[in-house]
């Protein structure tokens, strides 16, 4: 379907327009003023700076029931980028219904909330010397050094593979990512080959040396019974691809942002570093003020009335999460932190509906291990590069964070 024929259509049921582009890079928070912008112009706006166009649905409710509703499906997972499908193949990601929920069956038990507990022994020492070293050097690129490494790493113990491969995986996964958001397509081609190379031999070693399916990855999805059959090797590559992208960058882009807030605010810092016990519910409302991942995409399967739009088939649809999390219906004064907000657990910084973030327990659980470990070691720091701190469009991330340790 072209933008031109969706166009005419939205025009005609007053469906006011958008031509903001998404996908640039903007100043720290630039994305949300634009968000807001266009949150007041409507209800559904409909956005033409993309070849197919979109409408971008914002309100909370809105939201939440397009993340339910059966007829949106994930045909397209990014309203930016609706027909990525051609290059790479993700799952579970882009499967839809009984299939989606039997995938899903396979790989929660292995991120539910007990399970990511067992990466402590591993992650919390490794953790505690990252930062003792940050604080002996006084100083640290907090994005590149940090924030992508220890999940990196700790990614990396997860699914059983040499922690020693970590530079590898950072390398092309970002490659890939950047292609994902308005980066060079071949590069993206080229790094997802090499990563789809690297998966192929290690479930090729794995088949020859099975591990425990309650604790090893690789074992687990191989063994899975999908329908009386096991996954396909494409399959299971098609998973751990997924799990790759979808949980390195999100993890590291949550850090940025919650370093960013704290450097700057002193008082809600101490708070946390005295309180502890309150970074479970800060972590919450970082997620809910900062959703980076500020839409998902879907395509409309058939015509429907979706609460007041009319909808066609082959229309992409936009999922704004961030919008809907800064919604002032459901969360009054939304551009504030408030850290006992009343319902933020309902917030759609992790999605909703079937395909809710699979890794939410296991960022939740690193998210609080850093904000602990970090402020027993460094209470105090400051952001030291704050005029060039630049935040990447397509899926929001800090780009470039330094920061320097304060007595
Ligand atoms: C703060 C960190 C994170 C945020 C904000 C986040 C956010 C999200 C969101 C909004 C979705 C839903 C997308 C949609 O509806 O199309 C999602 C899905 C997903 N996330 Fe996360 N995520 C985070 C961390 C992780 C981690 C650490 C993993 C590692 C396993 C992960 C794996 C996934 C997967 C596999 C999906 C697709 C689920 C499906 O389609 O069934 N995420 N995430």
């Amino acid at each position: 379907m072209t933008q031109e024929s969706t166009a005419v259509r939205a025009k005609a049921q007053g469906c006011p327009f958008s031509n903001t582009d998404y996908n640039q890079d903007a100043a720290v928070y630039g994305h949300y003023e634009q968000l807001e912008a266009d949150r007041q112009q409507g209800q559904f706006v409909f956005n033409d700076t993309t070849e197919r166009g979109f409408y971008m649905v914002q309100g909370f409710d809105d939201v939440v029931a397009a993340l339910n509703n059966k007829n949106f499906t994930n045909d397209v997972t990014s309203a930016l980028n609706p027909d990525r499908k051609e290059s790479s193949t993700f799952y579970p990601q882009e499967l839809d219904g009984d299939v989606h929920t039997k995938f899903r069956r396979v790989l929660n038990p292995y991120f539910s909330p007990v399970a990511v507990r067992r990466l402590d022994e591993f992650a919390l020492p490794r953790l505690r010397e990252m930062i003792g070293e940050i604080k002996r050097n006084g100083s640290v690129n907090f994005v590149e050094d940090f924030a992508i490494k220890f999940p990196a790493e700790v990614f990396l113990h997860l699914l059983g593979l040499p922690h020693t491969d970590v530079d590898f995986f950072l390398r092309d996964s970002e490659i890939m990512l950047n292609s994902l958001f308005n980066g060079d397509r071949d590069a993206g081609a080229a790094a997802n080959k090499r990563l789809l190379a690297y998966f192929d031999i290690a479930v090729a070693e794995r088949r020859d040396n099975p591990g425990d399916p309650k604790t090893d990855f690789l074992t687990r999805v191989m063994d899975a019974d999908i329908d009386g059959r096991p996954m396909t090797h494409d399959e299971v590559l098609a998973v751990c691809l997924s799990v790759t992208l979808a949980g390195l960058d999100t993890t590291r882009s949550a850090l940025g942002y919650v370093f960013y807030y704290l450097a700057n605010h002193d008082e809600l810092r101490h708070e946390l570093t005295e309180n502890p016990a309150m970074i479970p519910h800060a972590i919450e409302e970082f997620i809910r003020m900062n959703p980076l991942v500020f839409q998902a995409g879907r395509e409309a399967q058939s015509q429907q009335d979706f609460r007041g739009l009319d909808v066609e088939a082959g229309d992409v649809m936009w999922l704004g999460m961030a919008s809907a999390n800064r919604d002032p219906n459901k969360y009054p004064e939304p551009e504030k932190f408030v850290l006992d907000r009343e319902g933020i657990n309902a917030h759609v910084g992790f999605g909703g509906g079937p395909h809710r973030c699979l890794g939410r327990h296991l960022a939740r659980h690193e998210l609080r291990m850093v904000l602990e470990e970090w402020h027993k070691q460094i209470p105090n720091y400051r952001v030291s590069n704050a005029d060039e701190v630049v935040e990447r469009g397509g899926q929001l991330t800090l780009k470039s964070m330094k920061l320097d340790v304060l007595e």
